[in-house]
């Protein structure tokens, strides 16, 4: 069957240029042949994860997310920098799908799925320190992270008005790392 991926970015701000850096790498990835659906973290407002919370009932808008997470064979996902780190937004969102319901399999959402991660930022680093914590992350909850990723320093100066990438080369790296997730998803999924 094609292989699906969902996008999205840890950040819930409308003019996130993570969800711009995103959206670039999605376009690829259609283009390239898979399924790719969109997501923004805002639309689903999730409460900061708390057991006592998920005891009472786990929110819609969590079971949601984490249902269309099982649904997708990759993730491209794209991170703010917040202190170092990834945002709390989307460890958040993590934290909310990783949970299994009952009788759900552990780690439904994410075990033997693949991911690309890109980072933006207004800083020379492009949120490339943040992409290490993600990383480590996503391993340990047994998603296989693909070796090509993507920091973009000065991030308020790289979109047009449209939100496609000005930089010829930049956009062509971003690009890649849409196609190389649809690729390997295309070899892997069955
Ligand atoms: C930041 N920012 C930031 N940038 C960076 O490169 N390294 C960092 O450690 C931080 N730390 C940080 C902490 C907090 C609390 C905020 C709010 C911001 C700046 C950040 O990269 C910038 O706000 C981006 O625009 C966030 O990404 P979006 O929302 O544009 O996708």
């Amino acid at each position: 069957s094609t292989p699906h991926i969902l996008a999205f970015a840890g950040s819930l701000r409308a003019g996130s240029f993570n969800k711009k850096l995103v959206r670039c790498a999605a376009s690829a990835a259609e283009a390239a042949g898979t399924k790719v659906t969109i997501i923004n973290l805002d639309d689903y407002a999730l409460p900061v994860f708390d057991e006592d919370l998920e005891k009472e009932g786990t929110p819609e808008n969590a079971t949601k997310l984490k249902a269309l997470m099982r649904e997708a064979d990759g993730f491209l996902i794209a991170s703010p920098e917040y202190n170092s780190s990834v945002s709390a937004a989307l460890k958040n969102a993590i934290d909310w799908a990783s949970r299994p319901a009952e009788g759900e399999p552990m780690l439904a959402a994410f075990a033997g799925k693949a991911a690309v991660l890109m980072a933006a930022s207004p800083g020379a680093l492009g949120g490339l320190r943040g992409l290490v914590h993600l990383k480590a992350i996503l391993g340990n909850i047994q998603v296989t992270v693909l070796p090509q990723q993507f920091a973009l320093s000065k991030a308020f100066e790289a979109f047009d008005d449209e939100g496609k990438l000005k930089d010829e080369k930049t956009a062509a790296r971003v690009a890649d790392l849409g196609s190389s997730l649809a690729a390997f998803l295309a070899k892997h999924v069955g």
